[in-house]
């Protein structure tokens, strides 16, 4: 690891290093991001910033030092051309790096870059880097002007709610320093950023290659009379006591409890400020106190504001935990799980309505689905036009239902609060991340109704239990014709039953529905919430579907309580199945006459741990309705 104190060190000599360092750790520190294309010049511009600053911080120096034994342990030492080769390097291979953070510092300010790769698949990097900055870079590589790109990421930068925006527009050299070039760039920038809401930019015409216009203007560009580009750094507001100003917002991450005599909660203050009397509330209780003590490793404080993390004890011993949020006592926050929420989508896998996913806000993890787009955004034109899902980088606004009521602020009030990602259950991948807009109203209004004759009470009067067994399989498979027979059986020994079968449920309530991922998927949560009603009503009742997608067969048992949910995999391999071809549909999916079809060109994920498996080349439909009916009787359902 290089020093970088050596360089402190060696400019200083005779000076009161002491007061030196003092003065830089009250410097202000700027957090920016750099957003550009792959060939925008990122790497170049970067490193003329380190390199120019000439303060070029332990990290850099250690990995630069193990490139060359030409690069000296000073910073000023380092070779321009070298600096920047190794950060391009590093760029190449750093497909795997997915946000950088690069420290350097002035005479007047310490600064972060947050550095990500420019792909357009990297959009994901952006938005999690640019969560945290002040201001944004947006490079624009003079020869090609404003690209679709440029357009993302400035809407990116908008919806993030980075205030301050600088247009670089790179490779000045590249056009012969031609104001024109520049004015129309401007120009043309200006325009959309307006369109979105972005009012306040600063123009700087550069070159990161040869350095024009980086620490001092630049006697190439006569024409330009604003600031460099690190003059603006250094300078620009930064306006960190924002989110102190607003009321009181605690999410907390855990509960300290290291005795009985101790308990405190734990977690960053995201918004306002608290003192030891304090009148608090905590969400969604509602329950108010008072702040008893405000705790951190260097003792009690008399007063904490956003951005610091605290633990504080309350007069009262009132129920808190993970999750919940500790607010000013006057000044709750809203709770509701139904949002609409702008939604920019990070995976290839495109999102889909109806589909389970996990939800992170403030330290909540809720399941969530999204339950309605209303439209995708196109960034080129800015129009909003219809469409049910999202595809990679794309932007939507949404509908979204939690499965339960969380504490929150619209986005543009709290990030932290109104910021939340989207992960795949299955993957556990980050998929999406999104704003909160505004809560739906009707998840204010409409409240889930308990009812005295339960699921039990109807069951028990039809001397059964509820169950759901729910068939899955290719088409062909099997599972209608061992459904039914499995049915007939509960008949006949006196059981109250219902059978719902894919291609009968698709002639009336999802005949709107065919057969894309996402339609699928709507098809089987519907499928999930009759068949969850009519468990409620006492029955056993059995379904018939492809439901080709784990994710919404674990979403449907997960609606069914514990044991209720039985899963029935009709294995039938596919070319047993294509072989019957009882309904000719293979034939024609294999003429190519019939599209998306399951096991040819659209998945079907078998079941990794059904509570039934049926191997039907081994055993007659009359057999395998007996085997059903004897474990669920006797394994699952004693007294059914
Ligand atoms: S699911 O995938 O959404 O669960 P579902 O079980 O409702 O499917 O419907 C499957 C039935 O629809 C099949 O048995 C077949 O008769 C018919 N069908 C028509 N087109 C397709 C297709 N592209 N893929 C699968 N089944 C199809």
């Amino acid at each position: 690891m290089a020093d970088a104190s050596s360089y402190v060190a060696d400019t200083l000599i005779g000076a009161d290093i002491d007061a030196y360092l003092e003065r830089h750790r009250r410097k202000s520190m700027l957090r920016f991001i750099t957003c550009g294309s792959v060939d925008d010049g990122k790497s170049t511009l970067i490193g003329r910033l380190l390199y120019d600053s000439k303060q070029i911080f332990e990290d850099q120096l250690a990995s630069l030092e193990a490139d060359s034994k030409r690069v000296g342990t000073q910073g000023q030492e380092i070779d321009f051309a070298l600096l920047v080769d190794g950060l391009a390097a590093e760029r190449e291979q750093g497909i795997t790096i997915d946000v950088a953070y690069r420290f350097f510092a002035t005479e007047k300010r310490k600064f972060i870059v947050v550095d990500t790769p420019g792909h357009e698949q990297y959009t994901r990097n952006m938005v999690t880097g640019a969560s945290t900055a002040d201001l944004a870079v947006i490079l624009i590589d003079a020869r090609k002007g404003v690209l679709t790109q440029t357009r993302r990421h400035s809407y990116l930068v908008k919806l993030i709610g980075i205030r301050h925006v600088v247009l670089a527009v790179n490779k000045m050299d590249l056009v012969g320093y031609d104001q024109a070039v520049f004015d129309a760039i401007v120009a043309d920038y200006a325009a959309f950023a307006a369109g979105i809401g972005i009012t306040a930019v600063t123009n700087i015409p550069i070159s990161g290659f040869k350095g024009d216009n980086i620490t001092g203007p630049s006697p190439n560009t006569p024409w330009y009379d604003g600031p460099a580009l690190l003059d603006h750094l250094e300078t620009v507001e930064i306006d960190v006591d924002r989110r102190a100003a607003g009321p009181l917002r605690m999410p907390v991450q855990w509960v300290n409890r290291p005795n009985l005599d101790f308990r405190g909660f734990s977690g960053m203050i995201a918004g306002g400020g608290i003192a030891p009397g304090d009148a608090v509330r905590v969400l969604p209780s509602g329950k108010t106190s008072r702040v008893e003590r405000i705790v951190t490793l260097d003792g009690d404080l008399p007063r904490a504001v956003a951005g610091q993390s605290v633990t504080l004890t309350l007069t009262d011993e009132i129920d808190c935990s993970r999750g919940d949020v500790i607010v000013a006592a006057d000044s709750p926050l809203e709770a509701a799980d139904q949002f609409e929420a702008t939604l920019v989508w990070m995976a290839d896998e495109p999102m889909l309505p109806g589909r389970s996913y996990l939800l992170k806000i403030g330290t909540v993890t809720a399941a969530a689905t999204i339950t309605d787009q209303k439209y995708q955004i196109d960034v080129n034109t800015l129009e909003q036009r219809p469409g049910r899902t999202l595809g990679l980088n794309a932007i939507g606004v949404c509908n979204i239902s939690l499965d339960r009521r969380v504490p929150f602020a619209p986005y543009e009030e709290s990030p932290e609060l109104g910021g939340f990602i989207l992960i795949d259950r299955m993957t556990n991948a980050t998929v999406g991340a999104g704003m909160i807009r505004f809560a739906l109203r009707r998840s204010q209004n409409v409240h889930w109704q308990s009812i005295d004759i339960d699921r039990d009470a109807h069951a028990r009067q039809k001397n059964q239990v509820a169950r759901l067994l729910w068939f899955t399989g290719l088409s062909g498979a099997g599972k209608s014709t061992i459904a039914n027979l499995v049915e007939k059986r509960l008949h006949a020994l006196g059981k109250h039953s219902f059978l719902l079968d894919g291609d009968n449920v698709r002639h009336g309530l999802n005949r709107d529905l065919g057969f894309t991922d996402a339609d699928r998927v709507e098809n089987i949560r519907r499928v999930g919430e009759v068949a969850r009603l009519m468990t409620d009503a006492g029955l056993i009742v059995l379904t018939a579907f492809i439901s080709p997608f784990r994710a919404e067969r674990d979403m449907v048992r997960a609606m069914i309580p514990d044991g209720g949910f039985i899963e029935i995999h009709v294995d039938t391999p596919l070319e047993e199945a294509e072989r019957r071809d009882v309904k000719g549909l293979y034939a024609k999916a294999r003429s190519g006459a019939l599209e998306n079809f399951t096991g040819i060109d659209s998945p079907y994920e078998a079941p990794e741990k059904p509570e039934i498996r049926i191997d039907t080349t081994r055993l007659s439909p009359e057999e395998a309705a007996e085997l059903i009916v004897e474990r669920v009787l006797g394994v699952w359902a004693p007294d059914l």
